[in-house]
């Protein structure tokens, strides 16, 4: 493997939209950087998928950031970091591959009732990696799980708000606030779109964690440690792929953060998950390289 030069992408993706929240803050922090997005948006939601699946798509996607010579991939997405992180370490090995934990350690450093709330999918429940996290971090902090069914789906639909979210909301908040939470931990990139209603909904006594801008400062660091930031002054280009519809990719992105995205439609081939030694999930169009 040639490294990869300075000046080169960083990769990000997610299952849909949501990891556009951890874009926003990337290139806010990082100005220099150029990015290509990838948006798995034919396989959304991944936080009800079976680990196999998820790890699948995953594996692919990041072969096809790494073949478009991106110097770093961020997997924007707790689902899939929770399931495939390892195992894409181990597959790319040598590639700077950034994952999203759910932000336990400042969450339980925050909390004075000493109880903390967690929002997430099903399957980062599931993964090791947030056992782990909360083994090592949350101490005698006690961490309530909240499942959080439908609301990625919400927000790639298109409606972060409105009555159908505040009363999905509702129904995640009871619990976890009635156990006691002053702090609740957005463990899914889609959330920080319905955070307002979060915030409005939960009360003015609770904290609630967005781990996007620190997930954008620890990009910052690693980039700096592996003498990969990108030279200022040189022009940045940002890309977007969509296992999805181009059109519909473009008009959410506008809507929820405000870009004109210009993406490009990559669909799979073949579209469904095989076994290991069946043909490899490929693009029917793989992007072009920077
Ligand atoms: N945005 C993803 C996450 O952070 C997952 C949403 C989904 O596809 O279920 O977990």
């Amino acid at each position: 493997m040639t490294a990869p030069a300075a000046a080169a992408p960083i990769g990000i993706f997610d299952s849909g939209v949501g990891g556009l929240s951890v874009w926003r803050q990337i290139v806010r922090q990082l100005p220099d950087e150029s990015t290509l997005y990838f948006a798995d948006r034919a396989h959304v939601p991944y936080g009800s998928r079976h680990s196999r699946e998820i790890r699948f798509y995953s594996e692919a996607i990041c072969a096809c950031l790494v073949e478009a010579g991106c110097k770093a991939i961020v997997v924007a997405c707790n689902t899939a970091s929770a399931v495939a992180l390892h195992h894409l370490r181990e597959r790319f090995p040598g590639h700077l591959i950034l994952g999203l934990e759910p932000a336990v350690k400042p969450a339980v450093a925050l909390t004075r009732s000493g109880v903390v709330g967690v929002m997430a999918t099903p399957a980062t429940f599931q993964g090791q990696l947030y056992r782990a996290t909360v083994g090592r971090h949350a101490g005698e902090v006690t961490v309530v799980e909240q499942v959080c069914l439908g609301l990625a789906d919400l927000v790639e639909a298109g409606i972060p708000e409105g009555a159908d979210t505040d009363a999905l909301l509702r129904s995640f908040l009871e619990p976890m606030l009635a156990a006691g939470a002053d702090t609740i931990v957005l463990g899914c990139t889609h959330y920080p779109f319905v955070i307002d209603a979060i915030r409005r909904l939960a009360g003015p006594e609770v904290t609630v964690i967005d781990p996007a801008p620190a997930v954008a400062r620890h990009l910052g660091c690693l980039l700096k440690r592996h003498d990969l930031e990108a030279p200022a002054g040189r022009g940045v280009e940002h890309r977007f792929l969509t296992t999805g519809q181009a059109a519909c990719f473009d008009r959410d992105a506008s809507h929820l953060i405000g870009i004109d995205a210009a993406s490009q439609a990559v669909p799979w081939r073949p579209d469904t998950p095989r076994d290991s030694e069946a043909e490899p999930l490929r693009l029917q169009s793989p992007p072009q390289p920077f």
